[in-house]
């Protein structure tokens, strides 16, 4: 079998571990030949890859990022994108693509699908939106890095009697923030599934220093919003993708709690390193997991299907339920944390 793979959109610790993992799979127990495509979906589009062999992965396993680089380039987004990447997949005599990336990179996963395309999904985001798996690859590491900064922002916000409005990554769902928050004891979780009352999380962080406690930490996901007429919250615009652009939610709340609160508030904004450096083992071992089965699907036939964690097995699910909906923190998750507006 020849199989190709390649790593799309933002990238996420663990990416390599499924690489090597599908080398090792295909290459050392099926005798396949295995290439890699350059920075995502444009590597097939325009037939810039590499042959990956035991000694490409050798040693990549721990480290962050992705050795084959990635981009925000769709297919959907070229107007022969994909009859382009049909052309490289006949002509590279390819048997199987394994494309590894999130909500974007899996629709188009989808849509290449759908049109014929040998396609085995591989699921990654430090978001852990993704709604047919139970976790994904990354995410321990992002809850691990943000738990540690919050950690370290208790000791100097008690030293000052300051507010730390810490925001973390989140476009759409509050994953990060509920279990960094959670694991470090946060007194107050915002997160975008619910927009926030400004005086209710004025009155949280009030209460706290009324007590007699010397300092507080707010975690913020970046796409957190106030409820509609709570807060004034100016419109970052559209990214080149389209992507909505952030405003600097962390930025703004302190501003605004240290206004109302007459107490020192300091933002600090962890961005993308939750998302560098090397995997945590649980992260190493779900990518490792999730490249030898998406071989396996391979070997199989499996088209058209995600690898996905259920409880502690690894399963096949359909691509096309895959991108339906994102996965949201349900009500019940958040009542087991305290103060999550
Ligand atoms: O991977 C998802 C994510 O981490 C989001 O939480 C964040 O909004 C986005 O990536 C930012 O990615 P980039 O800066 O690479 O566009």
């Amino acid at each position: 079998m020849r199989i190709g793979v390649l790593t799309s959109g933002g990238d996420c610790p663990g990416l390599n571990a499924v690489i090597r993992s599908v080398v090792h799979r295909a290459v050392v127990d099926h005798g396949d030949e295995v290439i890699g495509f350059h920075d995502g979906w444009k590597g097939l589009l325009e037939g810039d890859y590499r042959k990956l062999d035991l000694d490409s992965v050798a040693g990549i396993l721990a480290r962050g990022g992705t050795m084959l680089g990635s981009s925000r380039v769709q297919p959907a987004s070229l107007r022969d994108g994909v009859e382009r990447a049909r052309g490289h997949v006949a002509d590279l005599g390819l048997d199987a693509v394994i494309p590894i990336g999130g909500e974007g990179t899996l629709k188009a996963a989808n849509l290449l699908a759908q049109a014929g395309l040998p396609i085995v999904g591989v699921p990654k985001t430090i978001d852990n939106d993704i709604a047919s798996t139970d976790v994904t690859f990354g995410f321990d590491t992002a809850v691990t890095v943000a738990t540690e900064a919050l950690d370290r922002l208790k000791t100097t916000a008690e030293s000052h009697q300051r507010v730390m409005v810490v925001e973390v990554m989140g476009r759409h769902t509050g994953w990060i923030a509920l279990h960094s928050g959670m694991a470090a004891g946060a007194h107050a979780i915002v997160v975008p599934e619910r927009p926030f009352d400004i005086d209710e999380l004025t009155a949280i962080v009030g209460e706290r220093f009324s007590a007699g406690k010397r300092f507080a930490i707010v975690v913020v996901a970046e796409g957190a919003k106030p409820r509609p007429g709570s807060m004034e919250l100016e419109e970052g615009g559209k990214d080149i993708y389209g992507h909505e652009r952030f405003v600097g939610i962390g930025n703004r709340l302190a501003v605004e709690l240290e206004e109302r609160l007459g107490k020192e508030a300091r933002p600090v904004i962890l961005g993308h390193v939750q998302r560098g450096g090397t995997p945590t083992a649980y992260d190493r071992v779900l990518a490792t997991r999730f490249g030898w089965h998406a071989v396996e699907a391979a070997h199989r036939g499996e088209f058209g299907m995600l690898t996905a964690l259920r409880g502690t097995d690894i399963v096949m699910v359909p691509l096309a339920e895959a991108v339906q909906t994102l996965k949201t923190v349900p009500a019940e998750r958040y009542a087991e944390a305290q103060n999550v507006l």
